[in-house]
Formats: C-alpha cells, sequence, structure tokens
C-alpha cells in the first residue's frame, strides 16, 4: 500500500528539464481512506513503458493535447501519458474492487486517479470530464487479471504488451493504410525512417507477405540490429539514402516517415525522381522540430486514433478486436525474441532511463519499463 505518492513533472518546453513531485499528477494529496471523490478509483501505477513514442507525446503536448490527460498544476510542467499497468488501491465503484488491475494510458507516477465507465468483463472507459474531448482511444482500458502470489507488478506478457502493443496497433492500422496507397498509385516499395523503432518494426511485419518491398532507413550504429530483425528487405544507414532508389529499381514507392526528419525527406525526393508518390507523416522520433506531423501539400499525417475510429466503424468493435487480437498474438511470439526488459525501480532509476530514451542512446533491444512506485 502507498504511504506517499510522487509524480515525475517534465518541462512542457524543454523535455530535459525532469522534478519530482510530492502527490497526485495535479499536486492533490492522496486521498484519505473513504474520501474519494464519486464514482473515482485511486490507482497504483506498476509500470510504465518509455518509448520515443513518449517523448513524441511531449514535443507534440501542446498541439495535441497530451499534457491534458493528467493536469499538473505546476505552470510549464506537464505529467507525460505511457502506456502500462495499474492496480486498484481504493475504489468509490463496488464493480472495480481494491486489487483490480488494468492497463492503458498511466501517467508517470506512483498513483492517479480514474473514473471508470462503460465497465465490461474485459474493458473499461474512464470517464473524467477533464478528458472527455480527448480522442476516445486513450480512454480505453483493458482489464487485467490479479497478480501472481508475491508478484507485485506486470508479467512478462503484460510487460510486452504495455511498451509494444500501442506500437503494433499503429503497424497494424498504418499496413492496412499504406497497401491501400500501393495499390492505388503502381507502388512497390514502402520505405520506413527509424527503421529500429519498434513502431516501424511492426510496420515492416505486417507487411510481411503484402508484395510490397519494405526498406528501412536508420542510424548507422543500428543498421546491424535492425537488419536481424528479418522484418526488413533491406536497411539503409541515413547519410546513404540515396541508396534507397538502387533497391527500389522499379515502381513506385511510398514514404512512412517516423522520424520526422525533414532533411532526410528531402534526400529521398531527390534521389527518386517521379518516383516517390506519397509520403505519410507519422512520427517523429527524431524531435527535428515541433512542426513534425502538419500536414501539407506533399504529405499526409497518418494519426492511429483517428485510423481506429474510421476500422471501428467499418468492422464494429468486436470485428476490429477479432482482427487485432489474432495479429497480436502472432506479432508478440516474434517480438518477444526482439525485445530485452528493462525495469527501471524507484525514482533515480526511472530519471536515469528516461535520460537515455530521451538521447536517443538506445538498442532497439531496449524494452525500458518505469516502476516509479519500486523501492
Ligand atoms: N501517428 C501515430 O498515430 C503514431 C502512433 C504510434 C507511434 N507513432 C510514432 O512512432 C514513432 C516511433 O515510436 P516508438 O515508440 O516505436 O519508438 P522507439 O521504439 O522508442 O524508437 C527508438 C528509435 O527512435 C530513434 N530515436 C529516438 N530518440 C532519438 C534521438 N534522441 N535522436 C535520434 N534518434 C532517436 C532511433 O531510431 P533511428 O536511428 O532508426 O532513427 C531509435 O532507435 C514516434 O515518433 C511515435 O510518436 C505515431
Amino acid at each position: 500500500v502507498t504511504t506517499g505518492a510522487r509524480t515525475l513533472l517534465t518541462g512542457r518546453d524543454d523535455l530535459a528539464g525532469l522534478a519530482w513531485r510530492d502527490g497526485l499528477p495535479d499536486g492533490a494529496p492522496l486521498p484519505a481512506a473513504g474520501s474519494l471523490p464519486e464514482g473515482a478509483v485511486l490507482l497504483q501505477v506498476e509500470a510504465v513503458a518509455l518509448t520515443a513514442n513518449t517523448l513524441t507525446y511531449g514535443l507534440l503536448g501542446e498541439r495535441l493535447r497530451y499534457w491534458d490527460f493528467f493536469p499538473s498544476a505546476r505552470p510549464g510542467w506537464g505529467c507525460l501519458p505511457g502506456w502500462g499497468t495499474a492496480r486498484v488501491e481504493a475504489s468509490a465503484l463496488s464493480e472495480l474492487p481494491p486489487g483490480s488491475r488494468i492497463s492503458g494510458l498511466l501517467p508517470i507516477a506512483t498513483n492517479c486517479l480514474l473514473w471508470p465507465r462503460r465497465l465490461t468483463p474485459l474493458t473499461l472507459r474512464d470517464g473524467a470530464e477533464h478528458r472527455r474531448d480527448l480522442p476516445g482511444a486513450y480512454q480505453h482500458y483493458e482489464r487485467l487479471p490479479p497478480t501472481a502470489a508475491g508478484a507485485a507488478g506486470p508479467d512478462e506478457d503484460e510487460a510486452l504488451g504495455a511498451l509494444l502493443r500501442p506500437l503494433f496497433v499503429l503497424g497494424f492500422l498504418l499496413a492496412e493504410h499504406l497497401v491501400r496507397l500501393a495499390e492505388a498509385s503502381d507502388v512497390l516499395t514502402v520505405v520506413l525512417t527509424s527503421a529500429s523503432s519498434r513502431a516501424s518494426q511492426a510496420v515492416a511485419q505486417q507487411l510481411t507477405g503484402s508484395g510490397l518491398r519494405v526498406v528501412g532507413l536508420t542510424a548507422a550504429p543500428r543498421v546491424t540490429a535492425c537488419a536481424a530483425t528479418g522484418l526488413y528487405d533491406a536497411v539503409v544507414p541515413y547519410p546513404r539514402a540515396e541508396d534507397v532508389a538502387g533497391l527500389a529499381p522499379d515502381g513506385g514507392v511510398v514514404l512512412a516517415d517516423l522520424a520526422g526528419d525533414a532533411a532526410v525527406r528531402d534526400q529521398l525526393r531527390a534521389a527518386l525522381p517521379g518516383r516517390l508518390r506519397r509520403t505519410v507523416l507519422v512520427g517523429a522520433t527524431h524531435r527535428a522540430d515541433d512542426q513534425a506531423l502538419v500536414p501539407h501539400p506533399s504529405a499526409e499525417v497518418f494519426f492511429a486514433p483517428e485510423q481506429l475510429r474510421q476500422r471501428t466503424a467499418d468492422w464494429g468493435v468486436e470485428g476490429l478486436r477479432r482482427r487485432q487480437d489474432s495479429a497480436w498474438r502472432s506479432y508478440l511470439d516474434g517480438a518477444r525474441r526482439r525485445v530485452d526488459l528493462l525495469p527501471a525501480r524507484g525514482p533515480e532509476a526511472v530519471e536515469q532511463a528516461y535520460r537515455e530514451v530521451l538521447a536517443g542512446r538506445c538498442s532497439p533491444r531496449h524494452g525500458h519499463l518505469l516502476l516509479p512506485a519500486a523501492g
């Protein structure tokens, strides 16, 4: 049982600025027993996965309102949301008693409040008033079984789920979109930047069997590890982006840009005169500028929560879930061999892991898992 709550705040204008603060993300103290707000549950955060995706939430936090999920009352500082698992510590809801566990979007903090609504045996949604206008995909939580006796956090599959599932969902949706684009524009090759990222790996894996050639671009030190995943037909280091032309000798090319690096995009456009049919802006791992993911005439923006809404309309909630669950199971089988889980226990280790990920020093195998409440 938590004795005091702590939250990691990040500078909204400077993601390298970090400060621990006592209390819940909004600075409030832990509610005393029996004094939870109506309809709320108090969570103890077990683990939050930290990847470049989390930092992109910070980079685009003002424009896409990522700072609004767990608002901090301190001006200039925000609480980054990430994907993880949590246990109910106190509850004002009989349907979700203490000890219940969930996975979904959580703060980098020891504790937070949630206002669960629409509970089913498998899922629930957060109904907090301040999250009402934010994209629906982020209000969705899965219910988890109790931990094994003696275990205080997620088991390996739950941890891999927190780390990989949101990026797998992107891969599932984006691969489908790229196949459609390719069919419509005589495209034979897909180029993915930040090929070492989990998101790109998921896209590449989901394109297996599509008949499209998949070429990855990554930083020179990561080429070998990236090629070793076996997910790409070829992997090229950034300084030699023009080599992509030789690896895509025929047909059109579509670029899915996860690095968000305009210089790399320009290089590819120059190397593929008249052949780069579409550019899809997906990510900003290089954090080259905060104008990442702004649509312009030569590029479209892909936003998974928006695509998820469309696919739900096409296939229904159950249809989408069935398709995703079966693709996820086969993805996870391969992915578990490509990831080393690195738990960071307690504030100091959490801060250190954060700085590693921020600096982009990680190998594609590193799977950082933050456990702020662990001693
Ligand atoms: N549009 C959407 O709906 C959507 C959904 C999910 C994710 N995404 C985006 O996909 C991207 C990838 O996320 P992820 O969580 O899969 O990433 P990840 O696995 O943590 O990727 C790490 C990779 O990102 C690059 N990188 C990270 N920090 C860097 C730095 N400081 N300097 C240079 N390179 C750095 C490096 O790749 P390279 O050396 O290979 O470049 C590194 O190997 C994110 O920008 C995320 O926001 C978008």
